[in-house]
């Protein structure tokens, strides 16, 4: 069992839907699992008035209902009472000194009550426009004390915040936030969360490339023709429409999640598994990305938003009849594009990304697509086409990674088919993967910020994805309207198949889609 610092956590925006649906809920995970100190402390701030005792009901509701083994096997009594004798909360507002004073009384009482040591970790878990007046208040009231640059290791009592994305809209923006977030916090104290990094699968991308050698040799464009990546969703964007109107998938999804996905298949291995060796190396992959040409991001980039149709025979508005959506909006609610990465490794393998809501399905799945065989031996001999190898990571829904042979069919016949090979997480180690929140809230606690976005691999990004925002920009067209519960445009498939390809996965009727190539 690791040993776990005391510490006293402030979850910002404490009523807020993330804090119910998955903050307390990881809290009384850890709580279950032992990952707690005995000598913790946590307080809920947000605006709106409440006491310690309804914001404990609170927390004893969001647990009964969202956290994952409390759904499964009904809660803990005895975890539960455990946790909600350390939780308290806190009216204030983000940007009044007097009120941040007396958070800061409170937890110095918290110091000597709890024994949290000094250890505070802040969770911002606001909309960003609070982001500036906290992290100012935080460093002007002393609640922080920004480790001096330099320092390796800051000994004694620690004080760390996590923020929750978009950390900005564009490079600037991104900029700006940094330059204000470095003010009050030094860049090891900052925690930039990106859950899918807390995923157990998207972490297991890292050891099945770094701890098996048989991939290694392989995993270069000698080898492997292309990667995929999709992460569809089946929800649509209406639950948080005023949000997304702003974001649009490219912002929402592919900045962040899907780099982190693209990163992981496509860094050199890291000179240690520590959070600046491996961040250094995500690093250079983005800045490998090929530049595109705004002006002709359209030949690389394709925008797509859900129309007016039916899903599964039921009438589903379009996008632009959500509540909080601007008349005309053109925000993309699908984005697919193809990239390269122009490193020694990659040199001429397309990275083809495609994600957007009101898709068939939820999938999140990472597929490496292997060179054919030099010689098409048995194809003068059998029916059936000789299919690639597959490699393919699962995020979501299924966790696991299968890889895709082929295999004679048995009989007289030389006839091929694809077959799966396939390594489930649930199956395989009896037990299902931990919430991603878990995982990073025990990190920040513990100090690791592996898996936690660094300033300048947020900044590096948002270069990217600046390129493309401006093509679109410049440009006249508006997103490809595409019907809801479909795979996006047919400009999709274009992007694809005019390179002798097709996207892997499932086809519009739910299906798989095996034989990938055309
Ligand atoms: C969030 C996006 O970061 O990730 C949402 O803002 C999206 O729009 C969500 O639905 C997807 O996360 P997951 O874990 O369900 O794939």
């Amino acid at each position: 069992m690791p040993t776990v610092s005391p510490c006293a956590m402030v979850i910002f925006g404490a009523s807020g839907d993330l804090a119910k649906l998955k903050l307390i809920p990881a809290m009384y995970e850890l709580a279950i699992e032992g990952l707690l100190s005995e000598n913790f402390a946590l307080v809920g701030y947000a605006r709106t008035e409440m006491s310690d005792d309804a914001f404990r009901k609170i927390c004893s509701e969001s647990i009964a209902k969202s956290a994952r083994t409390a759904k499964k096997m009904g809660v803990d009594e005895q975890k539960l009472a455990w946790l909600l004798d350390r939780i308290f909360y806190q009216t204030g507002n983000y940007d009044n000194s007097a009120d941040f004073d007396k958070l800061k009384e409170r937890l110095a009482a918290f110091d000597v009550s709890h024994k949290t040591e000094g250890n505070r970790l802040f969770y911002l878990s606001t909309p960003p426009s609070a982001f500036e007046p906290i992290s100012t208040c935080l460093g002007e009231q002393g609640l922080v004390e920004r480790v001096q640059s330099g320092a390796v290791r800051h000994e004694g009592a620690w004080q760390r915040v996590i923020i929750e994305k978009p950390f900005g809209h564009d490079l600037k923006s991104a900029l700006e936030l940094n330059q204000l977030l470095t003010q009050s916090f030094h860049e090891t104290q900052i925690y930039r969360i990106d859950h899918y990094l807390g995923k157990e699968t998207v972490q297991n991308l890292m050891v099945m490339r770094f701890a098996n050698s048989i991939f290694e040799p392989i995993w270069n464009y000698k080898y492997i023709d292309s990667v995929q990546i999709t992460v569809a969703e089946a929800v649509s964007a209406d639950d948080r429409a005023g949000y997304y109107d702003k974001s649009g998938a490219l912002r929402d999804m592919v900045q962040n999640h899907i780099f982190q996905l693209m990163a992981l298949v496509a860094m050199e291995p890291p000179a240690a598994l520590d959070a600046r060796s491996i961040r250094d190396e995500k690093v250079k992959v983005y800045k490998s990305v090929r530049q595109l040409r705004s002006s002709r991001v359209d030949e690389f980039v394709v925008r797509g938003q859900y129309d007016a149709g039916e899903v599964k025979g039921k009438p589903t508005p379009g996008y632009l009849k959500a509540k909080g959506v601007e008349p005309g909006s053109t925000t993309e609610t699908f984005v697919a594009l193809k990239l390269y990465i122009d490193s020694w490794r990659w040199s001429g393998t397309p990275f083809y990304i495609r994600t957007g809501k009101c898709m068939p399905a939820k999938v999140s799945e990472v597929i490496v697509r292997f060179r054919s065989p030099p010689q098409t031996l048995f194809q003068k001999q059998c029916d059936s086409p000789v299919y690639p190898n597959d490699l393919v990571i699962k995020v979501a829904p299924e966790e696991g990674i299968s890889m895709h042979l082929n295999g004679k069919v048995p009989g007289g016949t030389m006839n091929i088919k694809s077959v799966e090979m396939n390594f489930n997480y649930a199956t395989t180690f009896g037990k299902e993967a931990p919430e991603a929140y878990e995982r990073l809230i025990f990190d920040a606690i513990s100090g690791d910020q592996t898996l936690f976005i660094r300033g300048d691999e947020a900044e590096a990004a948002w270069e990217v994805i600046d390129v493309i925002l401006e093509g679109w920009k410049q440009s006249t067209r508006k997103p490809e309207l595409y019907a809801p519960g479909t795979w996006g445009p047919k400009k999709a498939m274009d992007l694809i198949e005019r390179d002798g390809r097709r996207w892997a996965g499932l086809g519009s009727d739910g299906e798989p889609i095996i034989a990938c190539s055309i």
